[in-house]
């Protein structure tokens, strides 16, 4: 049997390049080796954000954007949290066993709570033990997330094990961090600060979106953070390296390693490095950005998706919760 993985995303923001590079690209591989299931967290968006118009748009751009980078529904369950009723039910009856102690431990929870204007309902308290229902309930094993994730992991890995104890069956599994290929590959900032590009938030020119037009990549690629040159051989910045990391990704091996050497031995001309970055970047995003635009407005394509999406991740989440329901004596004739 195919182990089975699982990644889920709140359709709030913008699609950046971390997140292509860092998750959805390597889903479009997983999907051939694994039992994916790839979902967008719309119940999650809630605990933050209620903006009833800007819903629907989102999660359409997520569900175009997945397909157009390559996630296909025939291999991998592409699915919306709100279609599968099993999943609150988990919540539910995970929130019985979660302390109120160890959710207020929660690093992103205590970041809510030093934030001004926020309020905190009881959404945000909980909103780890929803995510473990997310995971448990596909008795996932592997779970694609970046470090800030990590916690989150902790907290379903207890669950798991509490609930197992509590109703003496080893019923879930104990959900691990999967890094594909064991590179966790980070797309940093263009500010030059190392932050991660996902948290460029407040300033978008930080950030390249998948749906950038070309000029605008260009101009954000050119004003990106460099220093002044290097001036020694063989030395090197963090902000110059930081846009190595994304030539490296968009650019041939024999361009980067071009550049590299012109780095190495001074020569390297910023200007020219960056309009390389710029154009080997857009012909690698246009196509998608495209893909996108069309994608957006095929409703019956994305609903078809979902369709097929959900039914088979509902399929999944049923055994799950029929397990559930004997374990805690929900089982009354
Ligand atoms: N909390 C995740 C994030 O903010 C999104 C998420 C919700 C998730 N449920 C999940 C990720 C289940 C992985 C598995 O990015």
């Amino acid at each position: 049997m195919k182990e089975i993985v699982l990644s889920g995303v709140r359709p709030t923001g913008r699609i950046h390049l971390g997140n292509y590079y860092g998750a959805i690209r390597n889903f479009v591989k997983m999907q051939e080796d694994y039992e994916s299931y790839f979902f967008l967290a719309d119940y999650h968006s809630f605990t933050t954000q209620k903006d009833a118009a800007a819903l629907p748009v989102q999660v359409r751009r997520i569900l175009a954007t997945y397909i157009a980078c390559g996630l296909d529904p025939e291999k991998a369950a592409i699915y919306l949290q709100s279609d599968l009723p099993q999943i609150p039910e988990l919540y539910l009856l995970l929130n019985m066993i979660s302390y109120k102690g160890e959710l207020e431990k929660v690093p992103t929870f205590k970041e809510k709570i030093r934030q001004k204007n926020v309020s905190i309902n009881a959404g945000l308290l909980t909103y780890p033990v929803l995510m473990a229902a997310d995971i448990l309930i596909h008795r996932a094993q592997q779970v694609p997330v970046g470090k800030d994730q990590q916690q989150h992991l902790e907290l379903t890995r207890n669950l798991a094990q509490r609930f197992n104890h509590t109703f003496g069956e080893e019923w879930f599994p104990e959900p691990q961090a999967f890094n594909y290929n064991n590179k966790l590959l980070k797309i940093l900032s263009l500010d030059g600060t190392g932050a991660k590009m996902s948290k460029s938030d407040d300033n978008p020119n930080n950030a390249i979106f998948i749906d950038d037009e070309d000029e605008v990549i260009v101009k954000k690629i050119k004003k990106a953070k460099t220093d002044t040159g290097p001036t020694e051989m063989n030395s090197s910045t963090e902000p110059v390296d930081h846009l190595f990391g994304l030539m490296e990704q968009v650019s041939t091996p024999e361009v980067l390693a071009d550049y590299k050497k012109q780095y190495a031995d001074c020569t390297i001309k910023y200007g020219y490095f960056k309009l390389q970055i710029a154009e080997d970047l857009c012909k690698a995003i246009a196509p998608i950005r495209e893909r996108i635009k069309d994608l957006e407005k095929d409703t019956d394509t994305l609903k078809k998706a979902v369709t097929i999406g959900g039914e088979k991740a509902r399929a999944s989440a049923d055994a799950t919760i029929q397990g559930v329901r004997r374990l805690v004596g929900i089982n009354y004739f």
